[in-house]
């Protein structure tokens, strides 16, 4: 058992009165350490869902224990997407639909710390739903501090201080400091319901390939932790941290007339800083962006485009795309098709248009215009969305729809009428 500690800071005079309960934390560890003879250990490094947890950790250990001495770290982690990997209603909702076989997998990363809750190589218990009834606390607690740190009842950090030691038994671990361990969670190909274990297809998660690729196109050793645990910041802020996503992206519009007044042209670009992989990153079968641009007039009528051909002598360059109606969406995703699950080996890939580290993506449109809508004065509309889930998924599982995709950008401009002066307004949020 480990002592508790309501200070909210670790301060040595703590750790005093705790080298007293170090003895009886010592015996415990012996013990453990003669337990792993009996079970194999687990490795630090998830293998992507592969393996159940054994993490051996003492009875007594909670996470609201290693919070009494971890204030921040608990806090942090109460608020983060981790705490409610196991419970959150897209997990449970995707869980109940699609385990095939697969329960216990599913568990392994999104619960871990679950005494092998299910352990069903092959099945799904007939039970699995009752499940979510009364969520037992290891669902509640998804990822938690015991899955990432303590293996063979041991604490494990990056660092071991005397301190540390004398308030529970602990080993040095390097590898938590690295993208990998990560990985073992974060990167992942499509499974399919056949055991024993075996993937099938490409990656539907690719984080930590990306973020290799990345570091040696800008030959830098960039982790995980650099962006998603800046000083320990145990929230891990990630696609549903609304600022993150926001910073990490911009969004910019230019309007202008054809010199014969006889279309619009619009230049979209939406560019990435800051982002280690491709955007957006985590799960391709869930998140992508989207842009949705527009054009109506003073009235806000969305305007149809004229069904005409362009005048001869002005080329439009082959870059440029001649819209036939509005508003015109552009997706920004990587879908999973029957090719990338493994099904297909015929079937043709899906393309994967999510943006890559760094990049500014262009869309360009010309948009013709009637007779009637050439003297009047229109605005151009441009906004950037993020979705976490596609919105007929969510309507099919029931799901807040309006939750799970919001807009992170939005930009206008004024066209002013028969293209006088043709300077516009910019109106970013
Ligand atoms: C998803 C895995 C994960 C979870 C969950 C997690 N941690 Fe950590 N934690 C880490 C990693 C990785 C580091 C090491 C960072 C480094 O040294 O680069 C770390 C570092 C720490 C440190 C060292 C100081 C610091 O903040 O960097 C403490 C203390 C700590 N964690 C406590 C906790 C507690 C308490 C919980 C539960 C409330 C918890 N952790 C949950 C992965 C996790
Ligand atoms: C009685 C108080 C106490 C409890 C309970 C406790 N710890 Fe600690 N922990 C400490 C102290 C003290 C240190 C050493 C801090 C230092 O040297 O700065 C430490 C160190 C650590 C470190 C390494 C910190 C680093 O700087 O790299 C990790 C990780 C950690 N604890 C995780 C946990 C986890 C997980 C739990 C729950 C299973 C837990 N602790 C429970 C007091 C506690
Ligand atoms: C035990 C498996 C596991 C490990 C190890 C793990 N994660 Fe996660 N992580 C998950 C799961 C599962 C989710 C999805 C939670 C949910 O349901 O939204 C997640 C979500 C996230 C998110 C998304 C948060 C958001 O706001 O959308 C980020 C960012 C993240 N993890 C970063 C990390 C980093 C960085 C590490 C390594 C220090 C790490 N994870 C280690 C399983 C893991
Ligand atoms: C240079 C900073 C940086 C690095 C390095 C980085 N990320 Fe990210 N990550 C971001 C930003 C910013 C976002 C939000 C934009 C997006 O969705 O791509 C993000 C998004 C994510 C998401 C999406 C969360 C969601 O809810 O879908 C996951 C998961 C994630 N990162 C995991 C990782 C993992 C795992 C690593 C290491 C292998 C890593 N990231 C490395 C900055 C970084
Ligand atoms: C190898 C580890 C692993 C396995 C196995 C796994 N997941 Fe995940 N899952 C993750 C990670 C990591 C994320 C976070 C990705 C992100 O944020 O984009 C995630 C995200 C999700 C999300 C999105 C949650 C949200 O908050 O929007 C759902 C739903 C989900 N997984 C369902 C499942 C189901 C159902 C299974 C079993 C069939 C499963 N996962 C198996 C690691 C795993």
């Amino acid at each position: 058992m480990i002592a508790s500690c309501k200070n909210p800071t670790v301060r040595g005079a703590v750790a005093v009165t705790l080298v007293v309960a170090a003895g009886s934390v010592w015996s415990i560890y012996q013990t453990h350490g003669m337990l792993q003879m009996v079970h194999p250990e687990t490795p630090l490094l998830f293998d992507h869902g592969l393996t159940s947890l054994n993490s051996q950790a003492s009875p007594g250990w909670t996470n609201e224990q290693c919070g009494t001495c971890h204030q921040s770290e608990f806090q942090q982690w109460s608020h983060s997407k981790h705490a409610e990997a196991g419970s959150n209603s897209n997990f449970q909702a995707q869980f109940l639909e699609a385990v095939a076989g697969r329960a216990q997998w599913c568990l392994n990363c999104h619960a871990p710390f679950n005494h092998g809750a299910l352990n069903h190589a092959s099945m799904e218990p007939e039970d699995v739903d009752e499940l979510f009834v009364s969520k037992p606390d290891w669902l509640v607690a998804g990822v938690d501090c015991l899955s990432c740190h303590v293996r063979d009842g041991q604490v494990l950090g990056t660092r071991v201080t005397d301190l540390g030691l004398a308030a529970h038994p602990m080993r040095r671990a390097p590898e938590l400091g690295t993208p990998e361990f990560c990985g073992g969670c974060h990167q992942f190909a499509h499974k399919p319901r056949q055991f024993p274990d075996a993937f099938r297809g490409r990656l539907q998660q690719a984080s930590l390939e990306e973020l290799i690729a990345q570091n040696r196109v800008a030959d830098e050793e960039m982790r995980c932790h650099d962006c998603h645990l800046a000083a320990g910041n145990h929230k891990m802020p990630g696609g549903y941290d609304r600022e993150l996503v926001t910073d990490a992206l911009s969004l910019s519009l230019n309007a202008t007339w054809r010199s014969d007044l006889s279309a619009i042209q619009l230049v979209v670009s939406v560019s990435v800083h800051g982002v280690g992989h491709r955007v957006p990153g985590g799960e391709h079968f869930f998140r992508f962006l989207s842009v949705r641009t527009t054009l109506h007039d003073a009235s806000g009528e969305i305007i149809i485009p004229a069904n005409q051909d362009m005048p001869a002598g002005l080329e439009t360059p082959i870059t440029i795309l001649v819209l036939e109606e509005l508003p015109r969406v552009e997706e920004i995703r990587k879908r999973l098709g029957d090719f990338e699950r493994g099904k297909e080996a015929d079937a043709a890939p899906t393309p994967d248009t999510r943006l890559n580290p760094n990049e500014t993506r262009t869309f360009e449109y010309l948009i013709p215009l009637r007779t009637i809508d050439r003297n009047k004065l229109l605005e151009a509309q441009t906004s950037l969305w993020y979705h976490v889930l596609d919105p007929e998924e969510a309507k099919g599982f029931r799901l807040p729809v309006e939750e799970l995709s919001w807009e992170l950008h939005r930009v206008s401009k004024e066209v002013a009428a028969g293209g006088a002066g043709s300077q516009s307004i910019d109106k970013e949020r």
